[in-house]
């Protein structure tokens, strides 16, 4: 049981003309809903073709508030709202060094691209191998080719490329794994969907020298984090 439905799979049939247009309405229905508030977050979101990065046979429903399933064992691409939702209060912005733990689709991974722009740099770490090489294929065929890729547990991050100024966990975790806190710069912003009782809560961390401050920021649904820190130890 996911919590969603998700339409059939069909052929595609819609143009990019036509898709372009969708993309032009979620980006003016996420300002409406208050999703979506930052000039950079509102361009990258109308730079980044979402259809290239959901399966053939979901194309069609790229604008649709609903996360479609991806190769590999656990994986969606989450649906629209969300990425402004986590990048808002992340306050993700130019000249970042960002890391995303669950790359998915590499959707996301793109946005933050667009985001941090030539001067910033996104790591995005990816556990499942299926679901990473076709992610990387998205990335590769949409011509991002300067973002750091890495198979592996995210939980353990990517301590070579650290401290980073914004970290994002896109799967649910029982507690946010220490090592990405110890790999936030002081003063950096980490956010991840954590289960309390049962239940899944956004929740954004800040760093500074006097330890960290934390904030509820609404109820959500996501898929488990794998991994030493994962739902269920593998
Ligand atoms: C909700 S999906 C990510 C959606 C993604 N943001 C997108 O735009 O498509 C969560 C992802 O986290 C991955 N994941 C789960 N545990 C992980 C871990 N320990 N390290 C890295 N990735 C993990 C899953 O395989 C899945 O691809």
């Amino acid at each position: 049981m996911r919590g969603w439905i998700v339409p059939p799979p069909k052929e595609p049939t819609k143009s990019r003309e036509k898709l372009k247009e969708e993309r032009q309405k979620k980006i003016k229905w996420l300002i409406r809903h208050r999703y979506l508030r930052s000039e950079r977050i509102r361009d990258a979101m109308l730079m980044v073709r979402r259809e290239d990065f959901i399966p053939l046979l979901y194309r069609d429903y790229a604008y649709l508030e609903v996360p479609f399933p991806l190769p590999g064992a656990e994986a969606t691409i989450s649906c629209p709202h969300s990425y402004p939702l986590f990048y808002e209060p992340l306050g993700l912005n130019k000249d970042h060094k960002f890391l995303e733990v669950g790359l998915g689709s590499g959707y996301g991974t793109a946005l933050a691209r667009e985001i941090v722009g030539r001067d910033g740099l996104v790591v995005s770490i990816e556990i499942d191998p299926l679901t990473f090489e076709f992610a990387k294929r998205n990335l590769e065929r949409a011509g991002y080719n300067d973002i750091l890729l890495v198979k592996g547990d995210g939980g353990i991050g990517y301590p070579d490329m650290s401290p980073y100024d914004r970290i994002c966990i896109t799967a649910a975790c029982k507690e946010v794994p220490p090592p990405l806190i110890e790999q936030l710069r002081c003063g950096g912003r980490l956010i991840a969907p954590v289960i309390e009782r049962g239940i899944q809560y956004l929740v954004l961390l800040e760093k500074s020298d006097k330890g960290l401050k934390e904030w509820t920021i609404c109820e959500v649904l996501y898929v488990s984090l794998r991994g030493r820190y994962g739902v269920t130890e593998e």
